[in-house]
């Protein structure tokens, strides 16, 4: 592994091994153990646009690993004020070991690993998600001790979260139905790659705009906010298209009886998600949040130690 841009890029077996590793990561740091693999090793961390989770797992783990993190706002370097990506990328490359970015156009963190000579990390674009969505499957595995055969259910906005969705669920050999509205799809290139690689495992890709169809019986339900990042200027009308698509306890109780319910965070309470599920026994939100620790710092070491 090169850089961590999309999972799709991935082999099957990296995401496997990135798995096991998050999870020995885990089980060290809760038993005490001490794991300074990236001692001397600098990543910078590119924003432009807010966070919580990602800048304060990336920056925490890299503390962890024994290494250093810097806080980039676009707001303070000068990508904000004009220079190119390019030209950030190679003078960061002279000073960083990595560099982690979240941002809007999907584009530019290719341009930051093509025109960079150092590892870059896809922190959320308006594309992909990835980092998110292997915290997810550690999630799912630690949860069902299994990933492959199980079925996850997206419910609302053919978004980040839901493209990165289909392709993890792909690469793992999980079945994946994503609901949406008409005018809200998946990229198509994201849908291509997941259906391509579950060709591959024989697992199964559904998309369709019926809710209560992507949900019966499955063993995970997943829902992101109906107005992401850089939309706040459609909100209005996002959240009159979504309504028919919020997972509440009706919708909740048409999937397996053990199901999970995930969330990437934020969430809105009462409009993608009812209080009472996301707050509610079936959900696992906050091991989500906490393992985007852990496997942020596998793809860390992966990426970078011994390098
Ligand atoms: N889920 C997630 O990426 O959260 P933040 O926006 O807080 O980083
Ligand atoms: N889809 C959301 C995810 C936030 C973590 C957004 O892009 O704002």
């Amino acid at each position: 592994m090169k850089h961590f841009i999309s999972l799709f890029d991935c082999t099957r077996d990296e995401v496997l091994d990135l798995l096991s590793l998050a999870d020995r990561l885990k089980r060290e740091r809760r038993a005490g153990v001490v794991h300074p693999l990236l001692a001397g090793k600098s990543l910078g961390m590119i924003f432009t646009k807010s966070s919580t989770r990602t800048r304060v797992s990336f920056e925490t783990g890299m503390y962890q690993l024994g290494g250093h993190a810097l806080f980039l706002s676009s707001a303070d370097i000068q990508l904000g004020r004009g220079e190119t990506v390019a030209d950030t990328a190679r003078t960061l490359s002279r000073y960083l070991d990595a560099i982690m970015i979240r941002t809007y156009r999907h584009e530019d963190v290719l341009d930051l690993a093509r025109y960079g000579s150092i590892p870059v990390i896809n922190g959320l674009t308006d594309l992909q998600h990835p980092c998110q969505v292997l915290a997810d499957l550690q999630t799912v595995a630690e949860r069902k001790g299994r990933l492959e055969g199980l079925r996850l259910a997206y419910l609302g906005d053919g978004n980040n979260m839901a493209n990165s969705l289909l392709h993890g669920c792909a690469k793992v050999g999980m079945d994946i139905a994503v609901a949406t509205p008409a005018g809200y799809a998946c990229d198509p290139g994201c849908v291509e790659e997941a259906r391509s690689d579950a060709a591959k495992h024989g697992s199964r890709v559904v998309l369709t705009d019926d809710p209560d169809e992507a949900v019966a019986g499955a063993d995970v339900v997943y829902t992101d906010t109906w107005v992401s990042m850089g939309q706040e200027q459609e909100k209005a009308e996002r959240l009159a298209v979504f309504e028919p698509y919020r997972v509440d306890v009706r919708r909740m109780a048409m999937a397996a009886p053990d199901a999970l319910f995930l969330h990437c965070l934020p969430a809105y309470r009462g409009y993608e998600v009812d209080a009472d599920v996301i707050d509610g026994p079936q959900s696992v939100v906050f091991d989500e949040a906490e393992n985007r620790l852990h496997a942020q710092k596998a793809v860390l070491v992966a990426l970078l130690a011994g390098a």
